[in-house]
């Protein structure tokens, strides 16, 4: 795709289903009593690989091709079968992550792979917890990379205090934990995003939050629950950064999730000086959800640190984009995690960014951009990354000259992003 700047930016855009509550709405409910309908699911490779793979562990999912409807039928907490064939989760960290959990309770053998990107991120941080709880896994490279093997059965309880603040670590732990014997409790260094307490709670688990450790008790059952996704904070990012960055911009992004552990951009766009409003807070799905409008603004550099760092993990690429425009200095740190995601970010973002002129330094845990730098277009790629695609486009918006994108990757979480940045600026895209 070529993106220029566009002279004005106006929209108003219904943001795509969260991609978090969509795998733990099929998850979840496939192991439930009783079936659920999932409305407005995000209807995208990561959370299609979900449905795939459960469909193979003998989950009946009625789910038709571009349809935001998903019905599944719930198998109980010990009704799932053994695939006949690998279980493929595609580029989707969450898929297989969460599937580790559930199958660990399960006394069948299952192998799950993904493409390169997944099949190089490291899977000891689940390995090592779901062993210890009793289950048998393998991977390979001395067992930390996919393909995994896993045979699951009887669980113990554990307390386990993960050093890594990951919702997908998480959450494993607390499905395998809902086939422990004993309760199990899970202690994260900072607070990762909450959906899965809230969605097990609402299905009737036993569920207990003091701090940054959440506990999980051996479950009997759980209710299967139908709901409507909110809109996923994560997709309205690239506009709330057009926005607040571009010198004529005003958009509207409705139905957002402003759950507070993923509202970090929100927070750092605030602290940089973006002017963000958030109108008529209502709830969908045991989430709150508001509609956003921001407006040109012009930005300060901040510092992005400790808890701030989960709460926006994947934001931290864009904020580097709008850290181009501020003045002053920006830091971001304690972000070791942005170099395991689909690419290495930290990596991926200092290359974009460097190319179209910014001045962006690479820190182990993070970067540090000096702005306000002047961006030119540039040939971009996506790395195989969705985030850095849209983080590319959205660079190019704000970018002199014409940036090309070379996109493979954006349909992983956003399939309507071109059309809707066409919508927000119809001169800035042509294929
Ligand atoms: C996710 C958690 C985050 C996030 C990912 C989705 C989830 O990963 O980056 O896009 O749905 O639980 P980590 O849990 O590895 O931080």
């Amino acid at each position: 795709m070529r993106v220029s700047r566009p002279a004005r930016v106006r929209a108003s855009i219904a943001i795509p289903p969260d991609k978090s509550i969509s795998h733990r709405s099929l998850i979840f409910n496939a192991i439930a009593e009783g079936s659920a309908t999932i409305e407005g699911i995000l209807d995208s490779e990561d959370v299609r690989s979900t449905a795939r793979c459960l469909a193979e562990l003998g989950v009946p999912i009625d789910w038709p091709a571009g349809s935001s409807i998903a019905r599944v039928t719930g198998q109980g907490l010990h009704g799932i079968f053994e695939s006949d064939n690998v279980l493929d989760c595609g580029n989707s960290g969450t898929t297989m992550r969460l599937l580790m959990g559930l199958l660990a309770g399960h006394p069948l053998l299952s192998v799950l792979t993904g493409d390169a990107s997944l099949r190089s991120r490291p899977m000891a941080r689940v390995i090592h917890p779901l062993r210890e709880m009793g289950a048998t896994l393998y991977g390979r490279r001395g067992d930390t990379l996919a393909p995994v093997v896993i045979k699951g059965g009887r669980l113990r309880g554990m307390r386990y205090a993960t050093p890594v603040a990951s919702a997908q670590v998480k959450s494993a732990i607390l499905l395998a934990g809902l086939y422990a014997e004993t309760e199990t409790t899970v202690i994260e260094p900072e607070r990762s995003r909450d959906h899965t307490e809230r969605l097990l709670d609402a299905m009737g688990a036993s569920i207990r939050r003091v701090d940054r450790a959440v506990t999980v008790h051996p479950a009997e059952r759980l209710e299967a629950i139908s709901l409507r996704v909110p809109g996923d904070i994560s997709s309205a990012a690239p506009w709330m950064v057009l926005a607040a960055c571009h010198p004529d911009a005003e958009v509207v992004l409705r139905g957002v999730n402003v759950n507070p552990t993923r509202t970090g951009i929100v927070d750092i766009l605030r602290a940089m000086g973006a002017n963000i409003e958030c109108l008529e807070e209502r709830a969908t799905g045991g989430e709150p959800v508001a509609d956003l409008v921001v407006r040109s603004s012009s930005l300060r550099g901040t510092t992005v640190s400790g808890d701030l760092v989960p709460r926006a993990i994947d934001e931290l690429p864009l904020i580097a984009l709008a850290a181009t425009t501020a003045d002053g200095v920006t830091v971001v740190r304690d972000a070791t995690e942005l170099r395991v995601k689909e690419s290495d970010r930290v990596k991926a973002v200092v290359e974009t960014l460097g190319r179209m002129g910014a001045d962006i330094h690479e820190r182990e845990d993070g970067f540090e951009v000096r702005g306000p730098t002047p961006l030119r277009g540039a040939r971009l790629d996506a790395h195989g990354d969705h985030r850095i695609g849209m983080l590319a486009a959205i660079a190019g918006c704000l970018a002199d000259g014409e940036t090309m994108v070379l996109d493979d990757a954006v349909g992983v979480s956003y399939r309507e992003f071109w059309e809707h940045l066409r919508q927000a600026a119809p001169d800035t895209v042509s294929p």
